[in-house]
């Protein structure tokens, strides 16, 4: 059974956002998450793509609102400029849009769905990466194989936090350490007993 993934970057005290923004700036750990989701999917919630202000290029971008029509009108400077790439197709299942940008080699899409129960990993041949924010992990976690977990080493001021997931996830590898912050990867415990 194929699963989603999550990725995410939290500080000491579990801070992940602040004013709708991440209030860090770490270039490496930016290109880590670049590589990890490169020309797959990446699901976020809509407060997170409006703090973000654009689609993450070269990928196909799900994003998630009970109320799609607000979020179209809310940034034309992105869906003004989809429209005229594509008209807007609209596809069969309702509150599911899809844009994409047509003509030009770079694959980047935008899909809006108003479910994450009607997210299926099996319906996509590509890796599913779960990106935030924190409903969205919150929601998405208990249906994730795996979390890519980035700890920031020092504690930030913030209003959004990575919810627990500590007692269903075990640590299996740190991929990646420096003096600013460590990558670690964590694997659901259920699954970990399947494989042994
Ligand atoms: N450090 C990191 O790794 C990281 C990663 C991502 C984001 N962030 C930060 O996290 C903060 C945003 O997180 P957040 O928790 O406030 O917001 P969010 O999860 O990004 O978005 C919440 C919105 O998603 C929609 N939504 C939530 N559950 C849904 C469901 N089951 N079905 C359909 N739509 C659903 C709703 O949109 P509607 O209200 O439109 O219905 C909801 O208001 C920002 O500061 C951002 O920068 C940090």
């Amino acid at each position: 059974m194929k699963h989603f993934k999550a990725i995410a970057a939290m500080s000491l005290n579990r801070v992940i956002g602040a004013d709708g923004k991440i209030p860090w700036h770490l270039p490496e750990d930016f290109k880590w998450f670049k590589k990890m989701t490169m020309g797959n999917i990446v699901v976020m919630g809509r407060k997170t793509f409006q703090g973000m202000g654009h689609p993450l290029p070269n990928r196909k971008n799900l994003v998630l609102t009970k109320h799609p029509q607000r979020l179209i009108k809310s940034m034309p400077e992105i869906f003004g400029q989809y429209h005229e790439w594509r008209g807007g197709k609209y596809l069969k299942r309702p509150y599911q849009f899809h844009f994409s940008k047509l003509g030009e080699i770079q694959e980047t899409e935008i899909f809006i769905f108003n479910s994450l129960d009607r997210l299926e990993p099996e319906e996509f041949p590509n890796d599913i990466f779960i990106c935030g924010g924190a409903q969205i992990y919150e929601r998405a976690l208990p249906r994730c194989s795996d979390l890519y977990l980035t700890v920031i080493k020092r504690e930030v001021e913030g209003d959004t936090f990575f919810p627990p997931f500590e007692k269903k996830f075990e640590m299996v590898e740190q991929i990646h350490e420096n003096m600013d912050y460590k990558i670690l990867h964590y694997r659901r415990q259920s699954l970990l007993k399947d494989e042994s």
